[in-house]
Parts: structure tokens; sequence; C-alpha cells
């Protein structure tokens, strides 16, 4: 495997329906990589770049660990390559990595992942877990047919058994199919309601990772609890060198509105400070052509 070729699929698994994870070689991304960094996927010549926060990497086997939900007609085609064949291009690792802060056992961070936000979550609540932090992953999935990662001879039962004591998990679904019925916002508003008590473990941060509504309810929930919040975004990025602007984030600071970009400020933004109002829309800047691109492309 060592001897494969740069940017080869060395594993391919199905996760879940439309949810594929990759093993991909690339040795010079694996050996810089941090947590909360992303590549940009070329995935053939001419296609179109597509940023992926990394989920895991092995610096001394140098392969990236990728995964792909298949909803546009660039990732549905992604989840057709197997293994042996290879992208086009893999630029990265890109982006600030996570700012880690020391918090201890005292204190827990919350992680919030939703769906396919499970991915870019771990690494980033590894290395809190390695740094002695407290950590509570709340992960949602909208239904048991698409759970991933969750068992315990699996990535988050495996961390629970590699620090004992020191990461707490609540899974929720949408239909109650597993674990707490409901969006992830129900179990974080209990664990914040908690803390205002004086109970449980006072949270330190908020980290969410998923879906842009639900990063949106999580940052207006944390906000009226006072409690720092960082939104790690998977935006559409085009050129990933903050020039083209299509990744552009609206922030207020001090009353004014400034354009940061998830490509090069990011992808991990204060979401209280975020105006997402004006940012939700931007998610669809490009739906019309990738409708029209699906069509084309059979999907
Ligand atoms: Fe172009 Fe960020 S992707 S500015």
């Amino acid at each position: 495997k060592l001897g494969a070729a740069p940017k080869t699929i060395l594993e391919k698994i199905e996760l879940a329906e439309g949810i594929v994870e990759f093993i991909v070689h690339a040795p010079h991304i694996a050996r810089a990589a941090r947590a909360g960094q992303f590549v940009r996927v070329l995935p053939w010549a001419n296609g179109e770049l597509i940023p992926l926060t990394l989920a895991d990497w092995d610096a001394e086997k140098g392969t990236l660990c990728l995964v792909v939900q298949g909803l546009g007609s660039s990732s549905m085609a992604i989840n057709r390559m197997q293994v042996g064949d290879a992208f086009a291009g893999i630029a990265g690792p890109l982006g600030r990595p996570s700012v880690l802060h020391a918090y201890g056992t005292g204190e827990t961070v919350v992680f919030t992942a939703g769906g396919v936000g499970l991915p870019p979550v771990y690494p980033i609540m590894r290395e809190h877990l390695r740094a002695g932090n407290h950590v509570t992953l709340i992960a949602g999935f909208r239904n048991d047919s698409l759970l991933f990662w969750t068992r315990g001879d699996e990535r988050i039962g495996k961390l629970q058994q590699r620090y004992p004591g020191l990461l707490d998990v609540i899974y929720t679904s949408n239909d109650g199919s597993y674990g707490v019925k409901g969006f992830v916002t129900g179990p974080l508003e209990e664990l914040l309601k908690a803390n205002r008590q004086g109970s449980g473990r006072e949270i330190a941060e908020v980290v969410t990772i998923g879906p842009p509504l639900m990063m949106r309810a999580v940052c207006d929930l944390t906000r009226t609890y006072g409690v720092k919040t960082v939104a790690s975004l998977n935006s559409i990025m085009v050129d990933a060198t903050g020039m083209c602007g299509a990744c552009m984030v609206p922030v207020n600071i001090d009353g004014r509105l400034v354009r940061k970009h998830a490509c090069i400020d990011g992808p991990e933004i204060d979401g209280h400070l975020i105006d997402w109002d004006k940012f939700l829309p931007r998610f669809n800047q490009f739906s019309a052509q990738e409708q029209a691109s699906k069509r084309r492309h059979g999907f």
C-alpha cells in the first residue's frame, strides 16, 4: 500500500446509504495535517473542486480519511469511485487548525454534530481528549439507517475506551429510531439549563459542525446562555485561496459587517458573530446549476 501512487483510493467503506468513507494515499498532507483543517479534492480532470474537512489521517501510513455524502452530481460520482482509482488532485492541508485550550476535567467541551458533521468533529474531539479535556458529544442523525461510527468497535466507541470517563456521548435521531428523539439542540439545552442551575460540568465552549440550519439553531441557543460557540463551516468553495469570494461569511464585529472567508479565515468561525440571515442563502447560490448538472449526469 505504501508504494501506491499518491491520491489513490486504498479503502472504500459504505458507511450508510449515500455516505462513503475513503482512505486515500496522500503522504505529504497526512504528515502536515492538524485537527480542523480541510483538503480540496479535484476528483478528475476538469471536475469540480470539493472541499472536505479531514475526518482522520495517519502520518505513518501516509493516508487520509475522507467521508463523502453524495448530494450533488460530483459527490455522487465520487462515491462511485473504487479502490485503485485515483483522484486527479488533492491540495492541503488548508484552513486554520482548531484552537485548543486546556480546560481540564472540571469543565466540558460540547460538540454538536449533525449527520456527516460527525467525521470532521472526530479529530478535533480527539485532540481535546489528548489535551486532557472532558468532552461531551451530541451527535444527531435523521434516522437509524444513517448511523455510522457509533458501535463500540467503531471510532467513537474506541475513543471512549481509550479515554475512559472523559467522553460522554448522546445520540439523537429526528424520528426517535435511535437515541433521544429530536434534534441535537434538545440535549444541548438540557445541559445549558443544568449549567445555569449550577449542576453538571460547566460548559467551556461548544463546537458545532453539520447542516447550516442546525449550526444556526445551536448558535442561537448558546447565545442566550452566553456560551462561546465555534461553527466549523463547510461553505461552497471554488479557489480556496481567499480570492474568489464563493465561501464568504458575513460576520458582525462591533456593529460592522465584515467579510470573512471560510477557506482562509476558517473553517472555524465564532458562531455568535456570523450574520446567519445573510449567510444561509449563500448555501443555495448554485442550486439551479446543481440541479441542471444532476440531470445532465443522469442522477
Ligand atoms: Fe474562494 Fe474562499 S473559496 S474565497
